[in-house]
Formats: structure tokens, sequence, C-alpha cells
């Protein structure tokens, strides 16, 4: 079974159970105060884990694209990606535990559906503690399931809790199901630390919240948040013990070992630097397709710029002879671009955004080849020079590195693990908080943290987002349409079409339009409708592909109409006063407003 029949399989499976199909989510979300990517099916859907009805009805089940960088170090294995697709089926506030373990069973191994083998699955549940009791509800289902006791392993919060996906907010006990997959009978007993049994499947129960003392309470709307790693779920239905072996990566890996006259499984350091460089060329591409974020220092262009860069230094360990030759040509000319092509043409039916975008997205990859050649052949050479003159790589001499010749810190940091040279861990974190400039930090911080909250301050800064988008269109004119919207508990960042920087007249406009309808003390109307009906209706729609059939639309008095997910103020008085800090150009035609609310 291919990857597209097990996705197609999964939908099919949970809409014969009644639940709705609904598209991916965007992998930059907009409008999100603190994520940076999409790091699992739940991030879009939190206000409705939290009582927003969905369009969509109670039932949900999707394939969401995801990408995870806090486990970047993990990538190397054989089961870990940055990227990959999460199968999963929601109930908000519908069904529970019973059902959802069910489905889950029957899915996995029912002949019509997966048809696993039922004597490799085991499972586990939470164990209890101060917080929550131990899930004998969900292990007592999966025993009338036929699962033995001796399959059922009670673990802690570490492994069998999920959430919240910030500091505050929706979590609860979950239960994974693993599965034997390599050609020996399965252990009669679980041993959830051998590593041969492969977490296929974890169903959350989110049936608490987190408060910000850290305590929990039960939550009034119990959800069911399940996730199946596609690519895992492909590797077990195809008998491999290696994600890398499915049809999603193996034309990467072909190309690598062509490319390096080296059989992958060769050794351990060549298996390496092979599935790094196809998981982070398969982010890459997928990051790129979204047609907003180019490499950079900072934020979700930073993350970009490590994922492409780190394959660059892959290629080069596996002796792939990528130098940069007089004129900016390459002697295996466009290597990085090979591979981003092989990517786009195994996703081109399913993912259209990839072959739509294929020029930008070669473009992009090309280009920061050719600019990172340059910088690693000056950076380890110098490297190399410190070595050889201290026999020893300080804090300071890794920025030095980075500071003269935008050599990255993780790259000395590799390269001294390599050299077996221990680098002071602590010296170097603080280095790192040091510079203001790389935002990786920050990066990292969100990407833990997730969706920190929907706190009443990114609440009202989101609403304000809304209303400064309809003044900017009143004031510019109807063109000064979202370009991308970025949300912290701090400020808003607002990026939007203008050939022109706008005047300081202008500017004051905006500024006082906002606040006028801000002390009008308009209601906030939130509509469901399809798409079609909110384009009648006038709605600014600009994220169509992510949503459903239907659609929520947000209507502030005659002034604003926008479809968006939510949430926002139920009046604007709530908001506070307005103040716009800085107008700036971020590209070509493109201006930045940063504001915030006092
Ligand atoms: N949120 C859970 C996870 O990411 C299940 O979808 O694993």
């Amino acid at each position: 079974m291919n990857h597209k029949e097990i996705a197609q399989k999964f939908l099919d499976f949970f809409k014969s159970k009644g639940h709705t199909i609904i598209p991916s989510a965007s992998l930059i979300p907009e409008n999100d105060p603190t994520v940076l990517f999409t790091t699992a099916g739940m991030h879009p859907l939190v206000p409705f884990l939290l009582g927003q009805p969905h369009p969509g009805g109670k039932r949900l089940v999707d394939n969401q694209k995801s990408l995870r960088t806090d486990d970047i170090e993990e990538v190397g294995d054989a089961v870990h990606h940055t990227f990959f697709f999460m199968l999963g089926n929601w109930s908000l506030g519908d069904y529970f535990k019973k059902e959802a373990i069910e489905w889950s069973h029957e899915f996995l191994t029912d002949k019509k559906w997966l048809g696993l083998d039922k004597k490799r699955i085991a499972v586990s549940c939470f164990a209890g503690d101060k917080d929550a009791p131990k899930d004998e509800e969900a292990a007592s289902v999966w025993r009338k399931l036929g699962i033995p006791e001796s399959r059922i392993a009670f673990l802690p919060k570490k492994d069998n809790w999920w959430g919240p996906a910030g500091a505050t907010g929706p979590c609860g006990p979950d239960t994974e199901m693993f599965y034997w997959s390599p050609n020996t009978p399965a252990p009669e007993k679980f041993d959830s630390k051998d590593k041969r049994w492969v977490e296929i499947w974890n169903d959350v129960f989110m049936q608490y919240s987190k408060n910000q003392d850290a305590t929990f309470t039960p939550l009034k709307q119990k959800n069911v948040d399940t996730g199946m790693g596609l690519e895992r779920a492909c590797a077990v239905l195809q008998g491999f013990d290696d994600n890398y072996k499915t049809e999603l990566f193996a034309p990467i890996i072909a190309k690598l070992e062509h490319l390096s006259n080296k059989k992958y499984g060769s050794s351990p350091a060549v298996t390496l630097s092979m599935r790094i460089i196809a998981d982070h060329v398969r982010a890459s591409v997928f990051v790129l397709a979204e047609n907003k974020v180019t490499p950079s220092n900072v934020e979700q262009g930073y993350v970009l710029r490590r994922l492409l860069r780190r394959s660059v230094r892959h290629l080069r360990e596996l002796g792939i002879n990528i130098s940069v030759e007089a004129g900016g040509v390459s002697v295996q000319k466009g290597c990085m671009k090979g591979l981003a092509e092989i990517v786009i043409d195994i996703y081109r039916n399913e993912c259209p955004e990839l072959e739509k975008n294929r020029g930008f997205i070669i473009n992009e990859i090309n280009s920061e080849q050719f600019k990172f050649m340059q910088t690693i052949e000056h950076g380890i050479a110098k490297f190399e020079q410190i070595l050889s003159e201290k026999k020893a790589i300080s804090a300071t001499d890794a920025f030095l590195l980075y500071q003269s010749f935008g050599f990255p810190l993780e790259m000395t940091a590799e390269l001294a693990k390599e050299r077996g040279i221990t680098v002071d861990k602590q010296e170097f974190e603080k280095e790192f908080e040091k510079h203001q400039e790389l935002s990786r930090k920050g990066a990292e911080q969100k990407f833990k943290s997730g969706l920190a909250d929907h706190s009443e301050k990114t609440i009202k800064l989101h609403t304000a987002t809304h209303l400064l988008h309809a003044a900017l269109r009143k004031i510019v004119g109807p063109n000064a349409t979202q370009k991308g919207s970025n949300i912290t508990p701090e400020r808003l960042r607002f990026d939007f079409n203008s050939p022109e920087k706008l005047t300081p007249e202008q500017l004051k406009q905006v500024e006082a339009l906002v606040n006028e309808v801000i002390s009008q003390g308009i209601e906030v109307q939130r509509e469901e409708m399809t798409m079609d009906q909110a384009k009648k209706a006038g709605a600014l729609g600009l994220f169509e592909s992510k949503y459903g059939e239907k659609v929520s639309v947000y209507t502030i008095g005659t002034f604003s109409k926008e479809i968006c997910t939510g949430p926002h103020v139920k009046n604007t008085r709530e908001i506070g006063k307005f103040r716009i800090q800085k107008e700036e150009s971020i590209a070509a035609g493109v201006r930045r407003i940063k504001a915030v609310i006092e």
C-alpha cells in the first residue's frame, strides 16, 4: 500500500464514521500568535478544541502538513522527520475514549482498511499521577478489543500525556499504538524502550486544561485529537523498518547514492548524511511551496536556511563535490536543485502547491546553496586554522566564525563534535543569548511552547489586525491587502501590498480610524457559510485553500468582513487604544506595520 492509498483509506474510514474531511492547513500559520510552523494537526484547531464551533461539525478528519524542529537532532534515525504528514481524526466534544480507541483498532487491523497483524500491536496508557488518575478507562477498552495485559504499558506524563501546546491550554492523557515491524515474531511483552516497537498512532484525550499555576482543571468539552505519522505507517505497511526505504524518500536516496557513489546503509555515517539530506530537502521544498518565506536569519527563514545549509554540509560529508568554481558554477551543478526536483515530482499530483511554485522553490534553493558554498569554504578554513593554532574552539571563536564569515554556530558545534573537541555548552549558550540579531533562540522557544495560549492580549491584537486591514484599504486603497500576519502577546505585525511607503499623514489617519471603530463599541459577529457565500458577501479571504467547505466569517459592523478562524473579542471596545509603532518595507511592493494596544 503506498502513502496515497493509506491517506485515502484514513480519510474514507473516518468519513464512514461521520467525520468531515478538512484540508490541511497551511504549514506557516497566519494570525497564529506563537508558532512559526504548524507542528501538529491540533494547532490549526485550537480555537475549536476550546469550544468555538467548527464549520465542519464535531467530527473532523485531515492529513495535516506538519513541521517540527525541536527534534531536528533526532533526524538521522529511521523514523524521525522535521516535516511529515499527520493523519488525524478529531472529536470536538463529541465521542471520547471508547469510540476513538475502537476506531483506531478497527482501522489498523480490519482487512478492509490497513489489515495489520493484531499480534504485532502493543499500546501504552497513562500511568496516573497527582494531576490525573491512571487511565483505566482507555486500558479497559484495549482489553476488550483483545490486547493482552503484557502488551499494555502504563507510562508517566513524559510519555503518555499530550499538550498543552503552550504553557496553558487543553491537554490530557493519551494512548499510543506501537507496531512490531521486523520480520520476526513480536515478543510477548511490550517494552517501550525497544526501538523496534515503532509508535504509529497517538490518541490524545483532551479532557483537562492546564492553568497558569500548573494545576489541571477538567474541561467542559472533552475532545479527541489523534495523530498518525503517514511516513511511519507507510514503512510499517510496506514491511520496512526504515521510513527512508519507502517511495517517499527512496528516489532521493537513490540520487544521493548515484552522486556520491556510496551505498545507503554501507556505514552509519553515510546513512545518517543521506537521511538528513533527504529529510531536510523535503522539508525545505514544502516550506518554500507556501511562497511566503525565503532563507534568512530570522524566524521561519532561519529554520529554512538551517535546513538547507545542513543539507549542503552533509552533501559534502558524502564527498559530493559541490564546491563553487569561478563564476559561481558548481562542479556538480545544481545538486540541491536536482534533489528538490525529485521531491516536487513525488508529490506532483497530491500537493499542487509544489508544482505551482516549482520555479520559486528551485531558484531559492539554488541561490542559498550558492551563498552557502562561499560561506562554508571560508568558515571551514578558518575553523581549521583556529584549531591548529589553539587546539580548541571557544564560544568566542564560534562567534567570530559566525560574525565574520556567517558560519553557523551549529556547524561549528558539529565540526567540533566530529573532531572530538568539547565546546563549553553553557558558555556557548550565553553567547547565543547575547546575540541579538539571530532569533534562533526565539524561534526555538516558539516551537517548544507551540501555541502558547489564546491570551486576552493576543485575541485583542487579532481583532485589531482586522481593523487595521480594513482601515488600510480605506485610506491607502483597496489594493492594500494582507500579505501576512503575525501576532505575539506584545504586538501585531501586519504585511500588506503597497508599492509606496505610507506618508506620516496616512499612518495617522489609519491609526485614528482604527481607534474610532474601537471606541464605537461595535459587536464582532461570527457566521458560518460556504466559501462561495462568503465571497458573495464580500468577505476578504486570503487563505482559501486551507479552509473546508464551510468557513467562519467575522464581521465588524459595516467596517470589516473577513474569513478567519478566530478567535476575536466580542466587542471592539474591549481592544483598548491602538498605536502604530513602525512602518517599513520588507520586499518590493510589500510594507509591514507593527502596532500595539495600550
Ligand atoms: N497532538 C498529538 C501529536 O501530535 C496527536 O495528534 O502527537
